[in-house]
């Protein structure tokens, strides 16, 4: 029986729960009737959390666990870790970045395309057998337009080259200028909206950027605009978004992300004017199979006691 003992809070793929299990005595917090009770019982022994991007881990769970030493996230994005909690008690993180940079900025780019261009609705049309019946309504070209982007990091880069290559003008609002890119800096978010045609947001989650995406953000980006999420939940005020979609402030929504994934609000559901995504921005089988690997090798190191490959703490 493998001697270390990790605490997972949500499953991984096959690939990855094989090779977890036949190296540590693996504990899964999602399976258990009461997680209470499996933390009572297992909690002293824990040495390890793997983890995901959107599960992440708080305070109270690590308080729980006096022998973790390390927290691996399965995603780049470590908003829902307390990392000063960490920190503060000698706790490593890591995470996985670069290997899914791609897949996401993919992503925003086609959700972008399917909400300009109407991608499901058509598929509906035809499928409910109207081609030939009635004309499928026009669309919005993407191609040559403007491209608000928030967020400038490595996700943020990999769609900026993305838009680029569809011809379309880019500017971005960041914290702060980056120097390594030629886009136009916007230090201002509701002057990028006022200028855009479409708004990507690319932020990391957390306090700093909560619902930065604000009903004067959704003025500004106005009734031809549309709003693409593939960061977090957090980074939107829902209700404004919600009621932007429904009154015509803004035209319409591609949206990855969302506050109490998965059970969203019920509202987006009944809304024509949005595209809905399942957070799969890094669903695909060869980015997962990196991240799990990813995961897999920060533990190695850290209970190898080597380098750890992708620290964040
Ligand atoms: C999720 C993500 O981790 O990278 C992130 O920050 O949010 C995603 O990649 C993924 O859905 C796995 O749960």
């Amino acid at each position: 029986m493998p001697d270390v003992e990790i605490l997972m809070t949500g499953a991984y793929p096959e690939w990855d729960m094989v090779d977890l299990e036949a190296k540590y005595r693996v504990h899964r917090l999602w399976e258990a009737e009461d997680r209470q009770e499996l933390i009572a019982r297992v909690g002293k022994d824990i040495r390890a959390i793997a983890t995901r991007g959107e599960l992440g881990a708080s305070a109270e769970l690590m308080k729980q666990l006096p022998k973790l030493e390390i927290v691996s996230c399965y995603g780049v994005g470590t908003d829902a870790i307390d990392l000063a909690y960490a920190r503060a008690n000698g706790i490593r993180v890591t995470n996985t970045p670069d290997v899914l940079t791609e897949d996401v900025a993919d992503i925003a780019i086609g959700l972008l395309l399917a909400t300009a261009r109407q991608i499901p609705q058509a598929d509906v049309f035809v499928r409910a057998g109207q081609w030939g019946n009635v004309a499928m309504p026009l669309v919005t070209r993407v191609a040559g337009k403007k491209v608000g982007l928030a967020g400038m990091g490595r996700i943020g880069k990999a769609i900026a080259k993305r838009a680029a290559a569809f011809g379309c003008d880019i500017s971005y609002f960041a914290r702060n200028e980056h120097t390594d890119v030629d886009y136009a800096y916007q230090p201002d978010l509701v002057a990028l909206a006022d200028w855009a045609d479409f708004l990507i947001v690319i932020v990391p989650g957390g306090q700093a950027t909560m619902k930065i995406i604000n009903a004067e953000v959704l003025k500004a980006l106005g009734p031809n605009g549309m709003l693409i999420n593939v960061s977090r939940g957090t980074t939107v005020d829902e209700e404004a978004l919600i009621a932007a979609l429904q009154d015509g402030t803004i035209q319409a929504a591609g949206l990855d992300v969302f506050l109490n994934e998965p059970k969203i609000d019920a509202r987006f559901l009944t809304l024509q004017n949005v595209v809905l995504q399942p957070h799969h921005g890094s669903g695909t089988v060869e980015t997962r199979k990196a991240m799990g690997q990813l995961v897999r090798d920060n533990l190695a190191a850290h209970f190898a006691g080597a380098a750890l490959p992708t620290p964040v703490v």
